[in-house]
């Protein structure tokens, strides 16, 4: 959690290694992403903040995209794997649609399934949420907890959404031009000394209201 421009998607970046870091190193229960085969072994799956679906291909090819280009499996197997992920996101029945025919909070759900399609053991998620209509943004939160419930995958979701955070969270941290100051359970951020993460979380405290007038 963190304001924009905090080095949220920066951190994410660096975990599944598409940036390098200057200084320290990426560890992985213990070991050094860098210059290994832990991020071979970690399964790892990204669910991009736009989506990054492809809008000339549907949904079935979006999801399926991974195994097709990679020839991983036959056509047929990528049908089921694919009909399999989407009804783990809700989205059984919508092989044949095109993204742009698809609500925003189904589009993120389409790039969840896509993720699922690794096997991931580490689902990392940036601003799942942002975008979306607060019904759309509690379908998403519920289903991210559902997937660890049911699947087992650890998740790291990214958000300027404390609402979010607090609901999905075990544990969260709180990144502040790119340093990661407070690192703690819930309830015990809450009550985190630092003066900024005090101010972010009462800034959201206070628009809350607004938000539910009509
Ligand atoms: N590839 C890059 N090279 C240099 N600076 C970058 C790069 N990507 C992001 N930044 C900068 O790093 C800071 C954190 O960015 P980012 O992680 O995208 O923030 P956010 O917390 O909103 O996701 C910002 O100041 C951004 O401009
Ligand atoms: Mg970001």
């Amino acid at each position: 959690m963190g304001p924009s421009g905090s080095g949220k998607s920066v951190l994410l970046r660096h975990i599944i290694g598409l940036e390098q870091p200057d200084e320290g190193e990426i560890r992985l229960n213990g070991q050094s992403v860098q210059g290994s085969d832990v991020l071979d072994r970690y399964r790892l799956a990204m669910v991009f903040q736009s989506a990054a679906l492809l809008n000339s291909l549907t949904v079935a090819e979006n999801v399926g995209l991974y195994l097709a280009e990679h020839r991983l499996r036959p056509p047929e197997e990528i049908r089921r794997i694919v009909s399999e992920k989407l009804a783990l996101v809700g989205l059984e029945g919508t092989e044949d649609k095109l993204p742009g025919q698809l609500s925003g909070g189904m589009r993120k759900r389409v790039a969840i399934a896509r993720a699922l399609v690794m096997e991931p053991q580490l689902i990392l998620y940036d601003e799942p949420t942002s975008e979306l209509d607060p019904l759309s943004a509690q379908v998403i939160a519920e289903e991210i907890l559902s997937l660890r419930d049911r699947i087992g995958v650890t998740s790291i979701v990214v958000t300027h959404d404390s609402a979010l955070a607090f609901q999905v969270a075990d544990r969260i941290g709180f990144l502040h031009d790119g340093r990661l100051v407070a690192l703690e359970k819930p309830d015990q951020l809450r009550a985190h000394p630092d003066p900024l993460l005090q101010r972010f979380l009462q800034a959201r405290a206070h628009r809350q209201p607004q938000e539910v007038a009509p």
